[in-house]
């Protein structure tokens, strides 16, 4: 009788201490995770090549992760750059999407396209994507209903054309320069012609397939138009220099759609802010990082553009721009 109620004693004794020390333990084991194993935050990039804006878009990115308190000493970017290669495209998706990233952004259509494929249920964020719709990237801008949102810029169509006339009021024809292996660049030539056409303007097509035919496309359509307008077209933009170059004895006027290409030999254009794109698209990456679904955040699109006019290749080409058309500028490059 006395040694079962000893007993009793003892097993009641060794539950107590047991257990409190297993709960002392686990709750150290607690402790601990949450300050050494922190789960740092992965953000998976894709740009589809090289050229000033999309490296501009880039940046912009990195400031927008910042602001909403992801600095970039504080995440992981894992950064790939296909060069414009549609096969880089399809491999670098997959490995963002094996490399286990909490969220992925395309930088440009092809790239968008490219991590779309690869996975259905990674939250993508796409930036600067200029038609998400006719790229087949989202059904609807407003409520996107996949895994997929982000930033798109449209072309100012409209404006770009007022300052075509400004600039140049004697351009009757407009040839416009683009890649036909750019679902964002059909959309935007198909718009351009209709508002030159209602405007009074012809407008004759010259697309190629690549960087290795704008060349000889160049010296054709010089002889044959007043005035080069291009839109937001990665290939054009990726070889811009060939553009310039190409255009050196025929001199006409090149319009195209990103301060980058002004900068480097165009006359002028209406845009919109690269680095704007980019710190948006950074933004709602950090909003989907913080658990907002992509399939009820809203594309956000930028349309409002801002001139730029390239004064001293007006010079070169003959032309004086007017001083309102000066004033008016949002950038003037002397
Ligand atoms: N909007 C382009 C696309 O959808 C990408 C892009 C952004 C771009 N800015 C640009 C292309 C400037 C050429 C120049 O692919």
């Amino acid at each position: 009788m006395k040694n079962k109620r000893l007993l009793a004693v003892l097993a009641v004794l060794v539950v107590l201490v047991g257990g409190s020390l297993i709960y002392s333990s686990l709750n150290k084991g607690g402790g601990a995770k949450s300050t050494t194993d922190k789960k740092t935050v992965k953000v998976g990039v894709l740009q589809y090549v090289s050229h000033p804006s999309l490296d501009l878009i880039y940046k912009g990115i990195k400031d927008g992760l910042a602001e909403e308190g992801y600095k970039a000493d504080d995440i992981k970017i894992d950064f790939m750059n296909a060069e414009g290669d549609q096969s880089k495209v399809a491999t670098m998706s997959k490995q963002l999407v094996s490399n286990d990233n909490d969220v992925l952004i395309g930088i440009a259509t092809p790239s968008a396209q490219g991590l779309a494929a690869a996975t259905k249920d990674k939250p993508i964020v796409m930036g600067a994507i200029t038609d998400p719709v006719g790229a087949n990237l989202v059904k609807n801008l407003e409520k996107p209903g996949g895994n997929i949102t982000g930033v798109s810029d449209r072309n100012p169509a409209k404006q770009q054309l007022e300052l075509i006339k400004k600039l140049t009021p004697n351009v009757k024809t407009i040839g416009a320069l683009y890649s036909s292996s750019e679902d964002n660049s059909k959309t935007q030539v198909e718009e351009f012609k209709k508002l030159a056409e209602e405007a009074g303007y012809k407008v004759e097509e010259y697309s190629v397939p690549s960087t290795n035919e704008i060349a000889s496309t160049m010296n054709v359509m010089t002889g044959k138009v007043d005035a080069i307008w291009i839109p937001i077209d990665n290939t054009i933009a990726s070889a811009f220099a060939t553009v310039v170059s190409s255009n050196k004895d025929a001199k006409k006027p090149i319009y195209p759609s990103a301060t980058a290409m002004v900068e480097e030999g165009g006359l002028a254009s209406v845009v919109v802010d690269q680095h704007d794109l980019g710190v948006a698209t950074g933004k709602m990456a950090a909003k989907i990082l913080k658990g907002a679904k992509p399939e009820e955040t809203p594309v956000e699109i930028f349309n409002k553009g801002k001139s730029v006019i390239n004064k001293k290749n007006a010079k070169e080409l003959g032309i004086t721009v007017p001083e309102d058309a000066l004033k008016e500028a949002g950038q003037v490059i002397e």
